[in-house]
């Protein structure tokens, strides 16, 4: 790396507010434009007051940069993610830094881990049936729709266990209206520009997103205290037992509030993202019939038991989950970072204060890395390693994703069980493109997709395309 001593890697010089609302608008795009422009590092002005943040985008940077996050040389800080507070509180793992966040994830990462998250397997095989179940054959639906439909169910079961069913469901619909909100473009300006974020009523987007996250906190408050009522159940698992019967080192249980902002955090985060790169995944098998054959080739020789070992070792599977990752990551950035000590990065000295993002969009459409990057071809993954800092779709370092490996895990065992129950058509054949969608990145515009039948055996050809006008969970 050569060093030109600038403070600040070139960007953008267009003006601040110009800056921000192209960012708001047309993220990849624009992102596309600067790295062509400025190559592996560059400025935008997006920060808190139109502050500049220094994008990144080459692995060696980012290795630095992630393996340095909890040391002198850079920091994490959870006040860097003021703009998810409106959403999930200031308890949140999100939001919290130091001490504090290290230990909330030492206490949330087990669960959505090894033989915990194994357990899952039948939950969220049951899950996808029930949705799939509701839809009616030759009848076009959207896709996100769908997939939200099981990221949401099987999250909320593993937040609250065993979970009575009505208030399962209202819960399900206010997150389901929360999470829309917030991803409209009106919903997005508000959460970029905190000034707007003012109650003008019932009917205002301010106004509804408070509301709605008023009845929200009724149900989870509710939830926990019907918990305290019940009489210590050593044999539950779901997280909001554990975190209630946690304990800091002075002996202290987390507050109503801690909890709330740590279940509402992991309902979001745990859905929003995994509805989308799953509506992905169905997408591109969909699209691309070669990549379909080979799949289902693989899905058939598991036989009848969904068996989470078995379908943790499909290679092709996994191929697609992380090509589907890597194309389109839903996360487009990794969260702040902070340059604590004076560091020279590609080439530029960088003061302490600089705000950094690992730029996961762009490090994954590298052509020295993914040559033809635009192209989806899960074939890279089986002929390749890439390193933790070149395919980085959960980010990594002291904030990596806690729900990476349950995230991959659910994606897997849903595909595996929609493609070996039923035959899926998209409605057209256009290209669909990635856009904005609140915080994160899906599809620009709805994915439809019709059933066409149900599979009884191993090919495509084998689909009963003859049986009409019932449910799939009738199959
Ligand atoms: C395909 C699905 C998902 C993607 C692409 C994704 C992506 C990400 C990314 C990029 C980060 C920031 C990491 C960093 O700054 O280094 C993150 C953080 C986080 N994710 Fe995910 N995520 C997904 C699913 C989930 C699930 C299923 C859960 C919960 C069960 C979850 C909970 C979280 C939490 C709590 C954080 C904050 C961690 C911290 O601040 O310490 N995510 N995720």
């Amino acid at each position: 790396m050569t060093k030109n001593n600038t403070k600040l890697p070139n960007g953008s010089k267009a003006p601040a507010f110009l800056q921000m609302m192209q960012w708001i608008v047309n993220p990849l795009s624009m992102m596309s434009e600067c790295a062509k422009r400025y190559g592996d590092i560059f400025t935008l002005c997006l920060g808190e007051k139109y502050a500049p943040v220094v994008f990144v985008s080459n692995p060696i940077a980012l290795q630095e940069i992630l393996t340095g996050d909890s040391t002198k040389q850079f920091s994490a800080p959870g006040e860097q993610n003021g703009i998810f507070e409106p959403l999930v509180g200031k308890y949140s793992l999100m939001t919290l830094s130091g001490v504090q966040h290290q230990r909330q994830r030492q206490l949330l990462t087990p669960p959505f881990h090894g033989e915990r998250m194994r357990s899952y397997t039948q939950v969220i095989s049951d899950i996808t049936e029930e949705v799939m179940g509701e839809l009616q054959i030759g009848k076009s639906f959207s896709v996100r729709d769908i997939t939200q439909g099981i990221t949401l169910r099987t999250i909320i079961k593993a937040v609250f266990g065993l979970y009575d069913d009505k208030r399962a469901k209202t819960l399900e619909g206010f997150l389901n209206a929360m999470v829309n909100n917030s991803s409209s473009l009106g919903g997005v300006i508000m959460l970029y520009f905190p000034v707007l974020q003012k109650d003008w009523g019932a009917w205002s987007l301010w106004g509804k997103h408070l509301r709605r996250t008023e009845q929200i906190d009724q149900l989870i408050y509710q939830e926990i205290e019907s918990r305290r009522q019940e009489q210590a159940d050593l044999s539950r698992t779901d997280i909001l037992s554990l975190l209630m019967s946690a304990r800091d080192e002075a002996g202290e249980s987390m507050t109503d509030q801690e909890l709330r902002d740590e279940l509402l955090t992991l309902l979001i985060a745990g859905q929003e993202t995994t509805a989308t790169a799953l509506a992905w995944a169905l997408y591109w098998i969909h699209k691309l019939p070669v990549v379909q054959e080979k799949l289902l080739q693989e899905i058939d020789s598991l036989g009848q038991d969904i068996d989470a070992t078995a379908i943790n070792k499909l290679p092709y599977l996994n191929a697609v989950c992380c090509e589907t990752l890597r194309i389109y990551p839903v996360g487009m950035l990794t969260f702040p970072r902070v340059v604590e000590t004076p560091v020279n990065l590609c080439g530029y000295d960088l003061e302490p204060g600089t705000i950094l993002y690992g730029n996961i969009y762009l490090t994954h459409h590298r052509e020295d890395l993914y040559p033809e990057p635009h192209m989806f071809k899960p074939e890279r993954f089986l002929a390749r390693q890439f390193s933790p800092y070149e395919f980085l779709p959960f980010g990594g370092g002291v904030r990596r994703c806690i729900g990476a490996a349950f995230a991959m895990f659910e994606m897997k065992v849903a595909l595996v069980k929609i493609l070996s129950e039923c035959s899926l058509a998209l409605t057209d054949n256009r290209d669909v493109k990635a856009g904005r969608r609140g915080l994160v990145t899906a599809p620009a515009s709805p994915i439809k997709m019709v059933v066409t039948g149900k599979r009884i055996s191993s090919t495509t050809s084998s689909v009963d395309k003859e049986a009409s006008n019932f449910s799939i969970n009738k199959l």
